[in-house]
């Protein structure tokens, strides 16, 4: 096997324990380029270069080995370090150990200095491998992150644009053609043509009642009567629609919430209804409102057949991951429960802080002007 070659800086004051060092190495088979240094100052400026390997006397003059171990790792160096002194007390060398050396050899039994050198290299270029892949995978992760919450946002800003073009062009189209429709009603000359306007006026109205119910979907107005009514609301619907048991209940009947938490409870109210209809089988649900210790929580229980690891895991399903992404947009986070007698769901999202400051200002922007009084009260789609 050819030599290795190492870059090798030796803290030692002794020169005729430096040149044992140096015999031990190139008997192990290590083509060594030593660079000798006794002094904390020549250490400083020595740590300027790279090394391969530090060895390191425990006594040096006015300097310890333990010393120099300190400062290299201070400086955030990985480089492999080897005590390699005189009689040490066990204490020392578990110290060093601690500290950060990667091994520590007596100078009476150099036998093992290369194997051991040899060993402390691939350890470290395994950790600083391991390091680095953590590093990447932990940048990748919030990369990820960052992403999922951006999407969410965009969503429901590109909603909210689309909920008031609707109601700007489509809405007011709508008006003007049932006032036109109703003036020639009122001015048929025939019953037949009075009757046609009639059909006429009948289908302007399904289309205005569907572009409400579009919008309410795309930007629930209901929001707008506060969080505690739109969940009973939502709650009720389920229950009708769904034929499920649906149980709405809460200690709070006015909530002060920061701008944005309103719609992310809302939405993880609505995705947590939907997958009981979709997947729970369950015959009851309870949807539990309740503000305490500064924290809002929002908990929908079912007592359906319960969700297992490999369901959230789907590699198609976004929903609770989803949900996830959003509660992080206001500082809150969801907890899951479950086992074969149901499902829960919990949205916590703390009230005071400074981290719902961006959020506030974000969801402000998204508010549009929702028509007046004439929400949608039924709303099929939600639940579609
Ligand atoms: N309340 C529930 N009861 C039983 N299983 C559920 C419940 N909610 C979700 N699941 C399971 O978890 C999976 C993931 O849900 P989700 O992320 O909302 O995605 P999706 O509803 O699109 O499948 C579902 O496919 C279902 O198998
Ligand atoms: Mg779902």
């Amino acid at each position: 096997m050819p030599p290795v070659r190492l870059k090798v800086l030796h803290l030692e004051d002794n020169e005729e324990d430096a040149a044992l060092v140096a015999i031990h190495l190139r008997r192990g088979g290590i083509n060594a380029d030593i660079h000798r240094i006794d002094t904390e100052v020549a250490l400083s400026d020595a740590l300027h270069e790279e090394w391969d390997l530090i060895l390191s006397d425990y006594n040096l003059p006015g300097y310890s080995g333990l010393a120099a171990l300190d400062k290299i790792r201070a400086l955030g160096k990985l480089v492999p370090f080897i005590l390699v002194s005189g009689e040490i007390g066990e204490d020392i060398a578990v110290q060093a150990m601690r500290n950060g050396a990667n091994d520590y050899l007596l100078k009476s039994n150099l036998t093992r200095l290369a194997p051991a050198a040899l060993l402390a290299i691939e350890a470290n270029r395994i950790r600083i491998a391991k390091q680095r892949a953590d590093l990447a995978l932990s940048r990748s992760r919030q990369q990820l992150r960052e992403l999922a919450q951006h999407l969410q946002t965009s969503i429901e800003q590109e909603r909210a644009a689309i909920a008031r073009e609707i109601h700007d062009d489509v809405g007011g189209a709508l008006t003007a053609v049932k006032f036109d429709l109703a003036w020639i009603a009122r001015h048929a000359p025939t019953p037949q043509i009075a009757e046609r306007v009639q059909q006429a006026l009948e289908s302007v109205g399904h289309a205005h009642e569907a572009s409400q119910r579009i919008m309410h979907n795309l930007r629930p107005a209901i929001l707008e009567q506060g969080l505690v009514p739109a969940l009973q609301w939502m709650t009720d619907r389920f229950g009708k629609r769904t034929g499920i048991h649906a149980l709405f209940r809460t200690s709070q009947e006015q909530l002060q919430l920061p701008a944005g938490v309103p719609l992310v409870a809302y939405r993880f109210a609505q995705e947590a209804l939907t997958n009981v209809s979709k997947h729970a089988q369950a015959t009851q649900v309870s949807v539990d409102v309740t503000q305490a210790g500064g924290v809002l929580s929002i908990e929908v229980t079912d007592n359906g057949r319960g969700l297992s690891a490999d369901d959230l895991a789907k590699a198609r399903s976004f929903g609770i991951r989803g949900l996830h992404e959003r509660a992080e947009t206001v500082g809150g986070w969801v907890d899951i429960s479950s086992n074969p007698g149901g499902t829960t769901l919990i949205l916590s999202v703390p009230l005071s802080g400074p981290e719902n400051g961006f959020i506030d200002q974000l969801f402000t922007n998204l508010d549009v002007d929702t028509p007046s009084g004439d929400a949608d009260p039924d709303d099929p789609t939600v639940w579609g």
